[in-house]
């Protein structure tokens, strides 16, 4: 099978500035598509996007704010026509605390950005791909936490749950206008994010992850969870909607 391409396509990724988003941009730019990257870290990702060069651009776009992501996307199609591709990736995890010990306004802080924001990214990405007729697709960062109770507190873990009933109802509705939805479920990945939390480095997480992990001889990396982003965004996966592809190397199916 050829390598999929997005030649002409114009995507936006948030959290674009780093970790699994950061991949993403970086494939999905090699791969033909004009990419803006989309975060709240100004330097992090218009670093990002000098490094990938014109005609991938940065763009300050906080998810939890309506506005912003409305802005974004109507920015990406007067500068660049249209919006193929909306990669809904920007998320947090924050040590909420056991569940008689969770801190509420934590919770909340975590599901406005992992719930609520890919919600303000799939409703605008949808408007204007249906809007312009646009058969787009739309991929949202889900984790083994969309369908497993013990990874991680239980604000992310219902965070991402809700991600996915979102993805599947959106799949359902969109389908009529031909725009796909998907999920892309990443195992551990050594990322600033999980980083922080394990308050370990790149190499420690990658060798608990390994030693952990189902399918040895291999390190679960963000450029892997980028290919099968790429995979799901493109046309060879022209009638995958409301799929949840799981990248954790078997570790939740057995
Ligand atoms: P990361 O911390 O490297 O990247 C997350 C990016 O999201 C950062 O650049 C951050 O600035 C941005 N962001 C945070 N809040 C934002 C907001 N309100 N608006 C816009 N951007 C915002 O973390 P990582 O690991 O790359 O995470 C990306 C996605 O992957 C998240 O949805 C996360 O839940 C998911 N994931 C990560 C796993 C891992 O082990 N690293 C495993 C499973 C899922």
């Amino acid at each position: 099978m050829s390598k999929p391409r997005l030649d002409g396509k114009v995507v936006i990724v948030t959290g674009g500035a780093s970790g699994i988003g950061e991949a993403m941009a970086r494939l999905f730019a090699a791969s033909g598509a004009t990419v803006v990257v989309a975060d709240i870290q100004d330097a992090l990702g218009a670093a990002v996007a000098a490094s990938i060069g014109p005609p991938c651009t940065y763009t300050r776009c906080d998810v939890t704010d309506e506005a912003q992501v409305e802005a974004t996307v109507a920015a990406a199609v007067a500068a660049h026509g249209r919006l193929d591709v909306m990669l809904s990736n920007a998320g947090v995890l924050l040590l909420t605390g056991s569940v008689t010990d969770m801190d509420l306004s934590a919770l909340d802080r975590v599901m406005a950005v992992n719930f609520r924001g890919a919600a303000a990214c799939v409703k605008h990405a949808a408007r204007a791909m249906v809007a312009a007729g646009t058969r787009g697709a739309i991929v949202c960062t889900g984790s083994v936490a969309c369908v497993q109770g013990g990874y991680g507190p239980a604000s992310y873990t219902a965070s991402k749950h809700a991600l996915l009933g979102l993805v599947r109802a959106a799949a359902g509705e969109l389908g009529r206008h031909g725009v796909r939805v998907n999920l892309v479920s990443p195992g551990g990945v050594a990322t600033p994010l999980s980083m922080a939390v394990a308050g370990m480095g790149a190499e420690e997480i990658e060798a608990s992850t390994e030693a952990h992990s189902v399918l040895r001889g291999k390190v679960l990396r963000a450029a892997d969870v980028a290919e099968a982003a790429l995979f799901l965004a493109s046309d060879q996966a022209g009638f995958v909607s409301g799929h949840n592809l799981i990248v954790d190397g078997a570790t939740t199916a057995v």
